[in-house]
């Protein structure tokens, strides 16, 4: 994604306090900053914001966290946020590779990872959201038992992720190489990088790994 740098926007950010969590200064447990023992997931790399807020008007009874390291992203997070007075998402402007500073704050349920970037080179590897050291820094946050929900429109993305979480103590479930004709499109919430690539004809893959206990 070209970002167009923007003035201001980290000003702004930082004022919705309400929203915007400075990782600095989270003082606070996840149940104190919502004010509810709800279950608590995480959607890392949010883009402009519409999975995230859409999944958090369909359940107030959950928390969302929305994890993005670019502050003109975030700010249409934020602003959508706003617009539908929701109560139960904030986010994090942050690097998810920092992401362990914040492990006692509380655990995770679940993490979303949509369309993550596919980093296609092997040199940088590293950099894809499922290479080995995000996978551990997902298990110091996710409570036993938690899950990974992935979903990418990019093949070679998706079978790396697929064999790195086999490799690691996860049972995978939900795997399809077509989510717009399969049994899990009903509940499907369209990111805005998934309804780009599905106009293209792409089809979308996406599974779900679940910690073993
Ligand atoms: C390809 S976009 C997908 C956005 C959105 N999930 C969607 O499906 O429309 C990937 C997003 O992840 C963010 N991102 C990538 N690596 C990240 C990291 N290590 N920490 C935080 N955000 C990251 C990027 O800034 C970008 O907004």
């Amino acid at each position: 994604m070209r970002i167009r740098r923007k003035p201001g926007v980290e000003e702004k950010l930082l004022a919705q306090t309400q929203y915007v969590i400075d990782p600095n200064r989270l003082q606070q447990t996840w149940s104190h900053f919502f004010t509810n023992d709800h279950p608590v997931h995480a959607e890392l790399g949010t883009g402009k914001g519409r999975f995230i807020t859409t999944l958090a008007q369909r359940n107030p009874d959950v928390n969302y966290v929305g994890v993005e390291r670019v502050p003109e992203v975030l700010w249409q997070c934020v602003k959508k946020a706003v617009d539908l007075n929701l109560r139960n998402v904030a986010f994090l402007w942050m690097d998810v590779q920092d992401l362990p500073s914040l492990a006692h704050k509380g655990k995770w349920e679940r993490i979303y990872l949509n369309f993550s970037d596919p980093w296609p080179k092997r040199r940088h590897a590293k950099r894809r959201l499922t290479h080995p050291s995000f996978l551990s820094i997902y298990e110091q946050l996710l409570v036993p038992g938690g899950e990974i929900f992935l979903k990418t429109d990019n093949a070679g993305f998706f079978e790396y992720s697929l064999n790195q979480v086999a490799d690691r103590d996860y049972r995978l479930r939900a795997i399809t190489l077509n989510l717009h004709e399969s049994e899990w499109r009903e509940d499907n919430i369209m990111t805005e990088y998934e309804e780009k690539f599905s106009k293209k004809g792409q089809p979308i893959y996406r599974f779900e790994a679940r910690l073993r206990t």
